[in-house]
Parts: structure tokens; sequence; C-alpha cells
């Protein structure tokens, strides 16, 4: 195998015992824990038995008897990865008549191989040929005359894999992966004896098939049977480099497979904390973006967006924005300017925006996409629990008896945890799912969840409140807890409020739409079901109650002592990449890093000295309050890194029209993005592939980034705040990533402890990482809440603004899909376009009958706010009355029908409900007509640019 892809298998999993087991193996001693296996044990002395059905990821199988070991005083020559370890063992893994066997089996799989060794695309790193090499194989007896599959068909549907069932030897290891690990039992084996092959669903190809293509059994598969393409038309790779995944909040770690700069496969990182080797479409084959031609890598201008693009140099471009930002500030004052930086950017990067906003722009006017998505989040785990994030690591879902999962699709947005989640569910955990929609999580292949509460979208507070009134009134609190750990007098405040009639499961039942005996049952399984553990996501925090929603979810963990161990928690389930360290790092205009008030003159005057400049002590504005003041004329300037407003934010009429009248817009993207078509510079974004820094996952796992390639455009994204910083008058002349994140370490207690060193040292950390934990914290809250005592908030239900009439009688809420990311804007330059090409409204078949609309019709979406045209799907996922949509395509306009309707305390929009009508309709809606021409007229201002450079060129 090549030696730089060999990764340690110890051929069976890890077994976790407190007993352990002392036994000889080739006249080694070792000590196990009892449960391991003896190819495992071998391992530890140092001895690798041979195997290919086998591999430390799954349970063992027993299926190809070249693991065969000889065990004193034992007939016969049992299967090592099969064989538990017992005390006082005598096993050899060598003797001829071990040989003899292996050899003979090896014979028989390659009579029935190819043997094109030389120019198969696993040649170097293919189990077969190594054990081949290993047994010793010098001949096979058996010619190609008889039965074979040499001739059998390959199945190349899917983009990214292909499956030549001519060199499958039938291991199993892809089915079991694809059961054990991704939970999706989309393969089987059929047929029996020699006629037995993979195959997907019903003898299916794989795209046909239940596949997810989350690429399991492909890391399985220890042939070139399941292989990606990348790796038939690059061949393989020749260095390695872990990093982290850009996608969604799991963080999962992979190893980029490189040759020269050119990625050949990202492989899931067994090591990495977050995901355990495994990973989702997204992470494991959409990367392709990174290169796609529509990248773009010239800095650009323009004094007008009705304007052609001139393509200028890094000096014109930054100089431009830098003196436009001063211009503007002379005029219009210093808080007419701002910055917005994703959340999909690394830590490092948004440390330097905010930085960047507060001492060189002089104001606090700085916000990010977590905005729009998890602020409440950060807003009520710190008034309930006294800190801003989830209590949990993703591994302590294995210890979960009962699992809450409210307002998440855990499978579409939250992957890799979701198949973690789904493993526990199989061994017994029960579920119960708050949602909306009958998502895939309530009932799949081997799971089931216990109760289904199908809301009415916009009601979560009656929901939890009626959760604990349950409770409460039942007798189920856990009162030595709550005694020991809670504010006495919140508690009882608490205590009183859900127990008011009003707020029980039956009073509740007409405006929640769930029925109060599954209320009362769901509220009993979590209040004495054992360990209970919650999982929310935006259906939880996109809400005009959002806030509220996620203190209510607290209250319901403190008052079952559900706080404070493995298997239990409060956890977000967050959307991007690095929303938690987006916050954590001060992306927020009213927070400092480690979440401290710019109104605390301490925390200030510390920063103050450190940055040499005055702050101020006033918060700044968040997103719509940018919008707001465009429109009215005070917020002129804007630096938006990595984020498209445009196409991500409530309300696109609305925010199109403040981007329209503002003065100087500098975007900085890998695309031509929809906020960027609004934009005055241009500045070149670079992809995760090509820069250095960190990102903070949902479990508050800070995890490495690493540059594998040069940055496409010259600069990665903190290289280029540091130009505008300078040109701006404002020193920044950091080195490397590692001395920014040296800078937050210095500067914000929860990550004194954290550096890149430790951080290489434990492949990565939990925050808080400070002298009282130097090595991180995976639970937290353990003896005591961070706050103190935990503090109980009365959640009183408000029905929102967003009313059902007549004219809008259905509810509208939005969500992803597995393929897609969000705006799309690097999923949809990918293959993944081929499971999800265009965005379409799920609405229940009553509903569709109603209107007249059947599968596929063209229909409009009308609100308050505005419409659009999509095509319907008829669905039983849905409930009467609640219509659904992606947003992952810009021509559809899923956020011109939202409103700016948002949560009381933090402003985050309600997308998750909008009182819309649908009706059938035969042509796009005028905002859809509108969307079309500006593209079109914005592609051709961009092509002009091309035009005047190769002119120049000449
Ligand atoms: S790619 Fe994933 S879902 Fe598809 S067959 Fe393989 S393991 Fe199963
Ligand atoms: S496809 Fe690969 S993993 Fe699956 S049975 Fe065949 S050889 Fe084994
Ligand atoms: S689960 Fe999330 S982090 Fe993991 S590979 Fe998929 S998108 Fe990336
Ligand atoms: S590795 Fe043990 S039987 Fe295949």
């Amino acid at each position: 195998m090549l030696e730089h892809l060999k990764v340690s298998d110890f051929g069976t999993p890890r077994r976790e015992s407190e007993q352990e087991v002392t036994l000889e193996i080739d006249g080694n001693q070792v000590t196990v824990p009892k449960g391991t296996s003896l190819m495992r044990a071998a391992v530890d002395a140092g001895i690798q038995v041979p195997k290919l059905c086998a591999t430390d990821s799954l349970e063992p199988f027993g299926s190809c008897r070249l693991c065969l070991v000889e065990v004193d005083g034992r007939k016969g020559y049992p299967a090592s990865c099969t064989t538990p370890a017992e005390a006082g063992m005598k096993v050899r893994t060598q003797s001829p008549k071990l040989q003899e066997l292996r050899k003979g089996v090896m014979e028989l799989y390659i009579s029935d191989h190819p043997l094109d060794c030389l120019t198969c695309s696993a040649n170097g790193n293919c189990e077969l040929q190594d054990m081949a090499g290993v047994t010793g194989l010098r001949n096979v007896r058996y010619g190609f005359d008889g039965a074979n599959h040499l001739k059998s068909e390959k199945d190349e549907s899917n983009p990214y894999f292909t499956y030549d069932a001519s060199k499958c030897i039938v291991c199993n290891r892809c089915v079991r992966a694809c059961e054990e690990t991704q939970g999706t039992f989309a393969l089987t084996i059929s047929g029996r004896g020699f006629e037995s092959r993979v195959s997907p669903g019903m003898d299916e190809p794989f795209m046909e098939s239940e596949c997810v293509s989350c690429g399991a059994c492909v890391e399985a598969c220890p042939t070139a049977t399941l292989q990606e393409k990348s790796v038939i038309w690059l061949g393989q790779p020749e260095h390695s480099k872990i990093t982290t995944c850009a996608y969604c909040g799991v963080g999962c770690g992979f190893k980029a497979e490189m040759k020269g700069n050119e990625v050949v496969r990202m492989v899931p990182w067994k090591d990495g904390a977050a995901n355990e080797g495994h990973s989702c479409v997204k992470g494991r084959f959409a990367w392709g973006y990174a290169t796609h031609q529509d990248r773009i890598t010239t800095p650009m201008i323009r004094k007008k967006i009705t304007d052609p693009w001139q393509a200028v140099s890094w000096e014109e471009a930054i100089a431009y924005a830098a003196s436009e930002f001063k211009r503007i500030q002379a005029k219009y004052g210093r808080d007419s300017i701002g910055g917005i930086v994703s959340s999909r950017c690394t830590n490092e990067e948004g440390y330097l925006v905010q930085k960047l906003v507060r001492a060189a722009f002089g104001n606090n006017n700085v916000d990010t996409c977590a905005r729009v998505c998890h602020s409440p989040t950060g807003y009520g785990l710190k008034q309930t629990l006294g800190e801003s994030a989830g209590t949990q690591t993703f591994k302590s879902v294995e210890k979960a008896d009962v699992i809450l999962v409210m307002g998440a699709n855990p499978t579409d947005g939250h992957p890799v945890f979701a198949s973690r989640m789904k493993k526990r569910l199989r061994e017994g955990a029960k579920l119960i799912v708050i949602d909306p929609r009958k998502i895939d999580i309530v009932k799949s292949p081997h799971i089931q969840a216990e109760y289904h509460l199908q809301l009415r979208p916009g009601t979560n507070v009656a929901v939890v409140t009626a959760l604990a009134h349950t409770i409460v009134t039942e007798g189920l609190l856990a009162e030595p807890y709550i005694a020991e750990r809670c504010d006495d007098k919140s508690f009882n405040e608490w205590r009183e409020f859900v127990s008011r009639p009003e707020n029980s499961p039956e009073a509740t039942e007409t405006t929640t739409g769930v029925p109060a005996a599954d209320m009362r049952a769901a509220a009993r399984l979590y209040a004495t079901g054992g360990n209970a553990a919650i999982y929310y996501g935006l259906g939880v925090t996109e809400h005009s109650q959002g806030s509220t929603t996620v203190m209510g979810i607290a209250n319901l963990a403190m008052a079952t002592g559900n706080v404070g161990r493995e298997g239990v928690g409060v956890n977000p389930l967050r959307g991007q990449n690095n929303v938690q360290g987006s916050c954590d790092i001060g992306s927020f205009p009213h927070e400092l890093p480690g979440y401290r008030h710019v109104s605390d003159t301490t925390v200030r005057n510390e920063f103050e000295a450190a940055w040499g400049v005055t702050l101020q002590s006033e918060p700044g504005l968040r997103i719509p309050n940018m919008f707001d003041a465009a429109i009215d004329g005070s917020f002129m300037g804007l630096y938006c890194e990595g984020e498209d407003i445009v196409q991500s934010d409530p309300d696109t009429q609305h925010v199109a029209h403040a981007l329209e009248a503002m003065e100087c817009i500098v975007v900085q993207d890998l695309f031509l993005n929809e906020t960027a078509k609004y934009a005055h510079v241009f500045l070149p974004g670079s992809s995760f592939l090509e820069k250095d820094g960190t990102f903070t996952n949902a479990e508050r796992r800070i995890s490495r980034v690493r540059k594998v390639m040069p940055p496409k455009a010259q600069y990665a994204d903190w290289e280029v705040t540091m130009l505008l910083s300078n040109a701006l008058g404002y020193p920044m002349n950091y080195k490397h990533p590692e001395e920014i994140m040296a800078e937050i370490a210095a500067l914000t207690p929860t990550f004194s402890g954290v550096s890149y060193q430790l951080i290489e040292q434990l492949g990565s950390v939990q925050w808080p990482c400070n002298a009282a934990a130097p090595n991180g914290t995976p639970t937290m809250h353990i003896d005591k809440f961070v706050r103190g005592k935990g503090k109980f908030i009365i959640t009183q239900y408000v029905a929102s603004d967003e009313k059902v009439t007549r004219k809008f009688p259905l509810i509208l809420t939005t969500g992803r899909i597995l393929s897609q990311y969000n705006v799309g804007a690097q999923t949809r330059r990918t293959d993944n376009n081929q499971w999800h090409s265009e965005d379409r409204l799920e609405i229940h078949p009553v509903d569709a009958e109603d209107r007249g609309i059947t599968d596929g019709d063209w229909v409009g979406i009308q609100s308050r706010a505005g419409d659009t045209v999509l095509r319907a799907v008829v669905s039983e996922r849905m409930q009467p009355g609640v219509v659904y949509t992606t947003f992952h395509f810009p021509e559809s306009g899923a956020n011109v029908i939202t409103t700016d309707n948002s949560d009381w305390a933090t402003n985050c929009p309600e997308y998750k409900v909008t009182a819309v009508q649908v009706m059938p309709v035969t042509q796009p809606s005028e905002w859809q007509r509108e969307f079309s021409r500006f593209d079109k007229v914005q592609a051709e201002l961009l092509e002009q640019r091309h035009a005047a450079e190769s002119v120049v060129g000449k």
C-alpha cells in the first residue's frame, strides 16, 4: 500500500470494559479489555493478522477466512476477527498450516478477479493486492475458463464513485458500512454463493436507490470495486493534510489527499472527534467548486452598479475601497459604514473583521450570519445556563436514553451527527420529534419515533411550556437537582407559571395542533426515560419567539436534571461550519470576543490597551438595522466578507433596496454572488483549501483548517482584511493565522489555553480551554452552571404577528436538503445538482387538491412581502395548512416571500412562519422576471470586464 495512505486499522472496533484479560500471541503477552477480538489484541502486540472482511470501523463478520489462527487447546482454526480474547489463551498467527489455508483462500479470490493490477485505479492502495503479497500467493491453479464475474457491468450512475462488480470480493464491508456507520440500509448482498453480488436497493443503479452518497461504502471497500471517480481520473494521491469540512456545524475532519496542488479526494479522518471517519456527500465529494471556472480571481471595481467591472490590481482595489470608506465617513459620519462577516469564515478571519470594524472603522457596526440562524441560542443559553453554547460532545449521544429532536432535520442538515444518533436509536434509545413535517428521522429503516409532535409552525413556545406543565403537575421534576443547582426564586416563579391551567396540553391543543395525550406522554418519556438529550435547530430559533423557545428548552433540561453529564444536555445543531466560532470571537455588534458586552469598561479597556485605540461603548447596528439605516440614508458603506445577504436574508426586495441605496459595497467572495451584483468593489476570496485557520463546530470544538493549495487569487481572506485595515491607517501585520489565535487567546478568558500547538497535539480542543481546563471542556456545567445557579425563565407564548387569513391561508416554512448547502453558491457548482437541481414547494395532498395542483405543476406562492413561482411536490410529509421549500437557488426567490418579522431579543428573522397563498400559475413571478433581467445585465457587465482586460493585454 502507498505508505502515506496507510491508516492504522485494528481490524475490529475498540471494546470498553472494566475487566481486562491477558493472553499470549506468538509468544508476546498482551492485555486488552474483555471483549476485544484476537485480531485487535494481536495488533496491540504489534502483529498484523491477514484480513479482508474486517476493518475496525465495523463489527466483525467472519466471512473471508483469511484471519484464521491457531489457539492451544481448541480444535480447528478460529477466525481471529470474531473470536474474543480470553485470559490465558495461547494464540499463533503464523504456521505452515495457516499459511496454506490463507493461500487457498486467496487463490479462490484471485481466480475470479481481473488481475489488471497495473492499470487498476487502486494500484498501490488495495487490500486484496496487499493480502496476495502477505500470504505469499505465487500462482493460481484455476484458470479463467470457468464461470466468473469478469465481464460484470460497471454502475457509473453516481457522479462521484463507480461500482465495478468484476472486482468485488463480496466481503460485505460496504453493506455493513451503509448499515452500521451511515444507517441508510441501501445495500444488500443479493443472490447466493457464486451468484452473490452487492446490490443497491432492489437491484437498482446507485442513483436510483436509497443511497445518499455518503461514501461510507467507498471508504470501507478494500478493493477498487467502489472507487472515487476522481481517483480513477487522477490516479492515487501522493501527499495529504488533515483539515476540516467547510460546510456544516458538525465540523468533520478530513484528510485532503493531493497530487501537487490538486485535490484527488477528501477522505473522512478516522481520528476526527466530530465524525470518527464518517462523512456526508457534501464534505466527501462536493469540493469541486473550489476550482470552478466561475471563480473570480482578480480584484474589480466600478463606480456604479450599472457600470462594467474594471479588473484592477490588489493595490488599486484596496486603495479604492479604503478611500470610499473614508469619504463616506467624512460625509455621513463615523457610524455610516460597517462590516458583515460570514460564519463560513475561520475564527481568525472573523476576529480580524470585527477588529477592523471596531478599530479601523471606529464603530461597532459588525454582524455575522449567525444573526439569521442561531443568535437566539446565544441569548437564550446565556440567560439560563450562563454560556452561549451547546453543552455536550457529539459522542455524548451514545449515552442518551431519550433523544428529543426539535426543529431540526439532522439527516439533511447535520448528516454525520444524524448517523451517530441513528446508531444510538437502533441500540434502543427512544426518540421524540417535534417538527411540523414528517422528517426522515420520524420513520426510517429500523427507527421509529415514539412520539412525533407535529405542531403548527410558530407554536414552539406553547409546546415547550405544555411539556413543562406536564412535568411539573405530574410530579416529574428532578427536585434534588433543582434545589442544589438552580436559582430558587426563578424556579418557583416558573413552576407557578407553567402549572397554570392555560398552559396545559389540553388548553393549548388547538393552538399547537398537538394532541394533548401525545404531549403528556412525550413529556413523561423525556422526564423519566433516563438520560435525556435535546437537539434543536433553526426550527426553534428562526421565529419571533426563537429566544423564548431556547430558554424553554433549557428550562426543561434543568427541571429534569438533564444538564451536566454525558448523554444529556441542550444541544443546538449549528448551521454553518463556524457559527459557534464567529459568535465566540466577537462578530456581534454588542459583544467583544468571549461574549463580553461592549459597555463593560473593564473589558473594553483590555482591548483598547491591546489594540491601541478607543472603542465605542454602545452596540453597533445589527444586519437588519444596517438595511433600515441604508434606506434612511445614514448607512452608506459595507464590507461584506463571504456572506450572500441578498439571497440569504429575509425580504429580498427590502435587502436589495438597502444595497441600492449604499454608496460603496465591498464584497469579498469566491463568486459573483447575488450580493456582489450590487457591489462597487469585488475582492476575490479564498476557499477553505487555500488558507490556514480554525473552525469551531457545534460542540465548541476548535479544529484546524489547513492550507493544501496556494490561494487562487494570491491572498487568503485574513490577508485581504489586513490589507484593507492597513490602507485605512490601522496597521495589522500578522504573519500567520496562528498569531491571530494567540491574540484571541490572550484577550479571551475562555480561550486562554487555546493554541495551534495544543490543537496539533490533541487533534482538536473544546472551549472553555484555560488554566482550569487545560485540555478543554467536553461537557459543560458539570458541577454547577457557568452562571452559578441555573435560571428558569418564564416562557409566555405570544402568537406571531404573521397570521393566516383568508387571503393567506397557508403557512410556509423553509429548510435545507442534504445535497445542497444554504445559498448553494458552492454545492450548485458541483454534481450535487444531480440530486436537487431546483427548489420545489412541498404541499399536502388535501391543500393541493383544493387548489387543483398536481405533482410538478408550477405554483405561485404569494405572501405579504412578495411572490414567487416554484414547482410543486405533493407530499404526505406535510400537514394540511403548511407548505415547505428549500432556498438553495437564487431564482427561486424563497426569501422574496419571507417577511421582516424577527425574534424579539436578537432580530433573528422569522423564516419559519410566513402566511401565504398558493395557486397554479403558468409563468414566473414579476420578481423572477426582474431577477432574470438584472442577472443578465450583471453577467454582461462581468463579461465586459473580460473584454476590457483582453484589449489591455493586446
Ligand atoms: S454511499 Fe453511503 S448511503 Fe450510499 S450505499 Fe454507500 S454507504 Fe450507503
Ligand atoms: S463492493 Fe467492496 S466492500 Fe462491498 S462487498 Fe464488494 S469488495 Fe467488499
Ligand atoms: S456532516 Fe457537515 S461537516 Fe460533516 S461532511 Fe457533511 S457537511 Fe461536512
Ligand atoms: S477478516 Fe476475519 S474472517 Fe475476514
